[in-house]
């Protein structure tokens, strides 16, 4: 069936929020997506046929376990993983702060981190920590300021026999270009570090497959794909097994438990089925408009593929019209390839600059008319400094996703003409 918006929003309560008798018109998406009905329904029928705590032998509890255990399953079909591979936490920074802390146990004074300047802090800030209390060393990979992507041709250059681990985003939260995560984890092993993967950013966006990208670790977060505020980390099982867990005595010693601090937030994994389900369901109803539909290792990890590619289609024609319309004005710096051949190394989300407008001015603008952006650094703190943007108040980041119209589009590039004329 052809691609109907109409019928993906309807299973979008949130999309029907209103302000002064019009929809809003959710642009905001990278910084949180609006939730699916799937999630909803899972999320409640979780709290009412499920709430019991973990390990008991009367039916809520058993039920319960039940649920941690599809949760992990479905997970690990988004990921191309093991189910024992699969953590869930409160967010990706949480997550990442944990498991920097195992890492580190196994490092010693004088080795080496390498960092990016086009990661968001969630990805920084752990491991900058981590070195100033073990005596690290960082090492810095660039944004290339002038194609708005990651400048690989440093990585030989930064990679010494020192260095333990790489942090690298699979895309950027300004920017939206995609990283060459297979090519930095071939080289990262070569010199025997880990490679540890923000994938939040590009989540909601393509497929992923942790066995393609050969890295170690790989976070998102599903309230950026229609879920619940709620993290998953994948680790490889050999260093899961290894590594030593954060955790109180009584909690398992297996993998992924040792990795779960405290009692699980089952109502929170309930809504990530509810996500992946949403996937699903759209790769069911459209995948059949795909010219190649992807294959999976079972049933529900091609419907979820299907899904996830039906939605980059249609993302991208989102992003062109936002782009070209734009493009209009003269002044307007698109922050980000805006190139339609090379539409493939980014995602949908598109920053903007239009000297000397503020970015905050714009989005205030654009929220009292219903219109939901953001503006500012988006805690891509280095990315913003590498850009001399953060003087200038950040970008203007707008982020279409599949549940978005052409006709919102025009109604975020109609209210930014009206902007400007009141300028
Ligand atoms: C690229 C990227 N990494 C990490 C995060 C942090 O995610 P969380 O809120 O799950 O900690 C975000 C949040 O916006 C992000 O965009």
């Amino acid at each position: 069936m052809a691609y109907d918006v109409h019928k993906v929003r309807d299973h979008f309560p949130g999309l029907k929020r209103q302000m002064g008798g019009r929809d809003i018109v959710f642009l905001d998406n990278p910084a949180g997506t609006q939730v699916a009905q799937s999630v909803l329904d899972r999320m409640t029928d979780c709290m009412i046929n499920t709430n019991a705590n973990l390990g008991g032998f009367f039916a809520t509890s058993v039920a319960a376990g039940e649920l941690v255990a599809e949760a992990r399953e479905w997970a690990a079909d988004f990921l191309n993983a093991a189910s024992n591979e699969i953590i869930f936490g409160q967010n990706m920074t949480t997550l990442t702060f944990a498991m920097s802390r195992s890492i580190g146990r196994e490092l010693q004074a004088g080795d080496e981190i390498v960092l990016t300047r086009a990661d968001h802090d969630g990805n920084v800030a752990p491991w900058l920590m981590l070195a100033e209390d073990l005596g690290l060393t960082i090492r810095w990979i660039d944004l290339d300021t002038k194609r708005f992507e990651l400048d690989l041709s440093q990585l030989d250059a930064v990679l010494t026999p020192r260095t333990r681990l790489v942090a690298v985003n699979y895309a950027n939260n300004i920017t939206g270009s995609i990283t060459d995560v297979k090519a930095v984890s071939d080289a990262a092993h070569g010199v025997g570090a880990l490679v540890y993967v923000d994938a939040v950013q590009y989540a909601p966006h393509d497929i992923i497959d942790v066995q393609q990208l050969g890295c170690d670790f790989l976070a998102c977060s599903a309230y950026k794909f229609y879920g619940p505020h709620y993290g998953i980390l994948w680790g490889k099982a050999d260093h899961l097994e290894r590594l030593t867990a954060y955790k109180v005595r009584a909690a398992s010693n297996a993998i992924p438990d040792k990795f779960v601090t405290g009692t699980t937030n089952r109502e929170e994994l309930a809504g990530i089925i509810g996500a992946l389900e949403h996937f699903q369901w759209v790769g069911r109803e459209f995948g059949d408009t795909l010219e190649t539909p992807p294959s999976g290792r079972n049933e529900r990890q091609a419907l979820l593929r299907a899904g996830i590619e039906v939605m980059k289609v249609y993302d991208h024609g989102l992003a062109h019209q936002l782009i070209a319309g734009l493009k209009q004005h003269d002044g307007v710096r698109i922050i980000g390839i805006d190139d339609l051949q090379n539409f493939n190394r980014r995602v949908s989300t598109v920053s903007f600059t239009h000297d000397p407008h503020r970015p905050e001015d714009i989005v205030r603008f654009m929220a009292e008319h219903g219109i939901n952006v953001w503006s500012g650094h988006n805690y891509a703190l280095e990315t913003i400094d590498q850009l001399g943007l953060t003087p200038h108040g950040g970008v203007v980041r707008v982020g279409p996703t599949h549940y978005n119209t052409h006709e919102e589009i025009d109604r975020f590039l109609d209210c930014y003409d009206r902007y400007l004329q009141q300028r």
